[in-house]
């Protein structure tokens, strides 16, 4: 089993404002939609009332504390992050948490949690939810794609895989 996480971030460490996405770039988006693809994806109760749909061809699980939260058909729905790994893992061998912010830092020490795919947004922005500034130095970092500033992407941006060195 593999657990992984994928988020992008800004330099300032914000992941979301109140439309959701601080930013629209196409390309990082497909790159998230091809590294998730075929996989359970674990999101949090705000992010996916961005969207209130199924990310397609993904088992969709939403973490809520909320008993009888609503979902649309196919979404699954789990009471902790242990409760959504496990469901995810009986799907497909590797779970991803995508967000937000208390599901990304709970999942980050897990023994499991092996790789995290971070998009490095070149822009400074403001918002309304932030990632704590984690620390990769016990990870290997590789720098997997650049994408520069053109007519469809307004910021440029990296994407980092980190893989977890030690399991100490
Ligand atoms: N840039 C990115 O990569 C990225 C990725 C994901 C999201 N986002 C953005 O981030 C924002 C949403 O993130 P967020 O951090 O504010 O919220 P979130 O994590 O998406 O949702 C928070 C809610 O999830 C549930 N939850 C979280 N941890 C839980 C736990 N351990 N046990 C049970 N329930 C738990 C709770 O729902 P209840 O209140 O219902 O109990 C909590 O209120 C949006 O703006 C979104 O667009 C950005």
């Amino acid at each position: 089993m593999t657990i992984s996480i994928i988020y992008a971030r800004s330099l300032n460490h914000c992941i979301g404002n109140e439309e959701g996405l601080p930013w629209d770039l196409p390309c990082e988006f497909a790159h998230f939609n091809r590294t998730t693809m075929g996989h359970s994806v674990i999101m949090g109760r705000r992010s996916y009332e961005d969207h209130r749909s199924e990310l397609p061809g993904r088992l969709n699980i939403v973490v809520s504390k909320q008993q009888n939260y609503p979902l649309v058909p196919n979404v699954k729905l789990a009471h902790s992050v242990e409760g959504a790994i496990e469901l995810g893992l009986k799907y497909n061998q590797e779970v991803f948490i995508i967000g937000g912010t208390e599901l990304i830092v709970n999942a980050l020490p897990m023994r499991e949690t092996t790789t995290v795919y971070e998009s490095i947004i070149d822009v400074n922005c403001e918002g309304d939810t932030f990632l704590p500034e984690f620390n990769f130095d016990s990870w290997q970092s590789t720098l997997i794609s650049k994408h520069a500033v053109d007519q469809n992407h307004r910021f440029s941006f990296e994407v980092w895989r980190r893989t977890r060195l030690s399991q100490a």
